[in-house]
């Protein structure tokens, strides 16, 4: 006869006792969920693996340090049996049974009255994954299920469009530096599930191609802008999609708050009353001369980084950066937006004091194909920045991190 398939179910057992025997790997490894499940949990064994231990002193469960003894599963609503002890777990699996407890044995799927199923969860969802019967029992076939699954919700590839919960609105999503791997898995989820783009020309542009043809994309830097500053244009455009009830994305380079003028599109949506969400992205400024093969800080070398736009010069009078001060801090300096002033901002380093063989590197299209990396000296960066045709955008490191390791990084003409 056929054996009949697993019944599914989400157990919800918050505050209900759940027992579980034995505190070896397999209790370490399914513990976590139970936590996150509210459940009142009564560990009973001998001894714990350190991350157990760590549990019950953090009071997430109730240990009693003994072997199993018949009565332990009285009152439990549920039961996780994984002792090393077989005689004592068939003793246990009998008096679940007796006792009418769904109970999950770790040494013997088919004589246990529950299976755990392999899950992972994705934005308010659990993906749980259980083989039909036990015949078919494949435990890493249901678990590379559940990731395939998993992993396509995350990153978009699986698109699975929120129908009760989607809400019209706009999302500014952080792409990161470029590499369209480096976006976060909720950047990535908003973008599939979006109606609208709006993009920067920096960040992950090689995600726009993969767009389903009905998103509308559009390029920030083409919104005519007309009687209006070019900033107000997109915002204008932002809420104009948004209250056409379209899910808008507004996707920019690295970190939205990062010179991203984010905060501003935040308060023209809040203004004109449109739900925003924003999603943090990787910033160039540490990602980018990570690419590079520079740390920012470096034990025993720089415990400071800081992160300065140089698209104003510092004798310019609308300057607000204290260069002065900045000559004088022994850690590194991240410039982003100085290429073109790198010769004004080098030599107001140099008269306040920094020296001029402080090392600099300048990382061009950080983290894409055409990523390059410059080095030179403060002395030396402007006429080597000229020399080298180095365009924006790029990212100035100066400080001894630059010399810590010797340049790896892919160059364009390689
Ligand atoms: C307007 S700012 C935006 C910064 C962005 N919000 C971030 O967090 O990375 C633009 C500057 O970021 C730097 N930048 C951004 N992406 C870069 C990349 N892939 N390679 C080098 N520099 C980059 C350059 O200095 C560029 O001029």
């Amino acid at each position: 006869m056929a054996e009949n398939p697993a019944y599914p179910v989400g157990l919800r057992l918050t505050g209900r006792r759940v027992v579980v025997l034995g505190a070896g790997q397999v209790a370490q490894r399914r513990l976590p969920a139970l936590i996150a499940a509210g459940a009142d949990i009564h560990l009973v064994s001998p001894a714990a693996t350190p991350s157990v231990e760590a549990m019950a002193d953090a009071g997430e469960l109730t240990w009693t340090r003994r072997p199993y003894e018949p009565g332990d599963l009285a009152d439990a609503w549920y039961a996780l049996i994984a002792t090393s002890d077989t005689g004592a777990n068939a003793a246990a699996s009998a008096e679940a049974e007796a006792h009418r407890v769904w109970c999950v044995r770790s040494d013997d799927a088919d004589a246990a009255t529950a299976w755990t199923p392999a899950t992972g969860h994705s934005e308010g969802v659990t993906v749980a994954v259980l083989t039909t019967n036990a015949k078919g029992r494949d435990p890493r076939h249901t678990a590379a299920i559940r990731d395939a699954v998993v992993e396509g919700l995350r990153d978009g590839t699986l698109v699975a469009p929120h129908h009760r919960t989607r809400t019209p609105g706009v999302a500014l999503v952080g792409g990161g530096p470029g590499d369209p791997d480096l976006i976060t898995v909720r950047g990535r989820r908003l973008l599939a599930e979006a109606d609208v783009v709006i993009a920067d020309r920096l960040g992950p542009r090689d995600l726009l191609a993969e767009l389903p043809p009905h998103v509308e994309v559009i390029d920030a830097a083409k919104i005519p802008y007309g009687r209006f500053m070019a900033q107000e244009a997109i915002n204008n455009a932002l809420i104009e999609h948004a209250r056409q009830g379209k899910a808008v994305v507004r996707l920019k380079g690295g970190d939205p708050y990062v010179y991203g003028r984010g905060m501003e599109e935040v308060q023209a949506l809040a203004e004109a009353g449109i739900a925003c969400t924003v999603v943090p992205g990787i910033s160039s400024s540490i990602s980018v001369p990570g690419a590079a093969g520079i740390p920012v800080t470096h034990r025993g070398v720089a415990h400071d980084f800081t992160v300065v736009s140089g698209h104003i010069a510092p004798d310019d009078e609308r300057s607000l950066v204290d260069w002065a001060a900045l000559a004088k801090l022994r850690g590194t300096l991240v410039i982003l937006m100085g290429v073109d002033k790198i010769g004004a901002i080098a030599r107001t380093l140099m008269a306040g004091g920094k020296s001029a063989d402080t090392p600099v590197a300048v990382v061009q299209e950080g983290t894409t194909a055409a990523q390059r990396r410059v080095d030179a000296t403060l002395a030396t960066v402007a006429e080597t920045v000229l020399a080298e045709n180095v365009k924006p955008p790029a990212v100035i490191v100066i400080g001894e991190v630059v010399t810590v390791c010797p340049d790896s990084s892919p160059r364009a003409s390689e």
